[in-house]
């Protein structure tokens, strides 16, 4: 059994990351600030396997500290609202850039840990490459995808120089339970749900036309062991999608169909910058990885919904 340090542990993946890595026996501790995750998510993971530490992923002498005697680091803290990211550039490069150089920095020093960490598909800005490759070189269109950009760069040199072995996956757009809607900018499949459950028409941005490849919480899991479990040497990069795009009109549909409501969704105008086709190409995961998305798109609004209605 192995123990893992997970950054953003009490965050909406986090959580569930902590959750499968305790049922399966290791260990682990999560480090979190909670500036955007709930110690409640991990609360009840907590036991003499799991610990929980509230602390800032900028603080280097506690991420020095925690990262002794771990086999591996999962790193999925982040300043997560792209939005935010545009108005606070300097808290984006600080937490996403810079928080990720310390925890590189942790694993230059102990060369026997493995990481992890989350990136996003806003690396690829708006593609209008579709579905799209790991190999595309994008133009973000935000601090919060070009930090992420960053990071793996970061992490491809430090597998050159100092043969730290890391993997980045670039989520596409996830949802589960757990996923906070209290947020205006959090996932768009919370806030269906929290508006269904309110009995409210939500308003979707634009025409409703634009796609999105929504991947089940449980699916990126799956993903970030299948990525510490394999031996690869060196920095990789992989999307972790299912692979199928939806409209969001079509989300909309099939979310009141699950739940047996009929509501029409009310119009609002596009939002600025918001890119319009997101489709991930899942080859890469698949044959490297041996990842494959197990949850359909109405299994997991079924589940998400059954858990923001207990
Ligand atoms: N949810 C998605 O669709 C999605 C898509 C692409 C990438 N990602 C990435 O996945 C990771 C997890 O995202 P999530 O959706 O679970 O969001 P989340 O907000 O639920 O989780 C992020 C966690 O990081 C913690 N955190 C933030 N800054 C910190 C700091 N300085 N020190 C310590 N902890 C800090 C927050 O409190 C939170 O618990 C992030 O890196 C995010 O950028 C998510």
């Amino acid at each position: 059994m192995a123990h893992y340090l997970v950054t953003g542990g009490a965050g909406f993946i986090g959580s569930h990351l902590v959750e499968a890595l305790s049922l399966t026996g290791h260990s682990v501790t999560v480090l979190d600030n909670l500036s955007s995750g709930h110690k409640k998510n991990v609360e009840t993971f907590v036991s003499n396997r799991v610990k929980f530490v509230e602390g800032d992923i900028r603080d280097t002498a506690l991420l020095d500290q925690l990262v002794k005697n771990c086999d591996g680091i999962f790193h999925l803290a982040a300043l997560v609202s792209v939005p935010q990211s545009i108005e606070q550039p300097k808290d984006s490069f600080e937490i996403n850039l810079q928080g990720t150089l310390n925890v590189l920095e942790c694993c230059r020093k102990q060369p026997h840990v493995r990481l992890v960490f989350a990136s996003s598909a806003a690396v690829y800005g708006d593609t209008k490459i579709c579905p799209v490759k790991e190999t595309i070189v994008g133009i973000p269109l935000s601090p919060y995808g070009l930090h992420k950009w960053m990071c793996e760069e970061q992490a491809g040199l430090y597998a050159a120089l100092y043969s730290v072995n890391s993997v980045g996956l670039r989520f596409f757009n996830v949802f589960g339970p757990r996923q906070d809607p209290s947020s205006p900018y959090s996932g768009v499949i919370s806030i269906f749900i929290d508006r269904l459950r309110r009995g409210q028409a939500p308003t979707i941005f634009g025409d409703g036309s634009q796609t999105r490849d929504f991947v089940y919480v449980g699916d990126v899991v799956q993903a970030l062991i299948k990525a510490m479990n394999s031996k690869k040497q060196g920095f990789a990069a992989y999307n972790v999608g299912r692979g199928e795009s939806v409209t969001i009109n079509m989300l909309w549909k099939i979310l009141c169909n699950v739940v047996g409501a009929d509501l029409p969704a009310k119009f609002g105008p596009a939002r600025e910058g918001e890119i319009h086709t997101s489709l991930a190409n899942i080859s890469k995961i698949e044959m490297e990885l041996g990842y494959a998305a197990e949850t359909n798109l109405k299994e997991g609004l079924k589940k998400t919904y059954e858990w923001a209605t207990q």
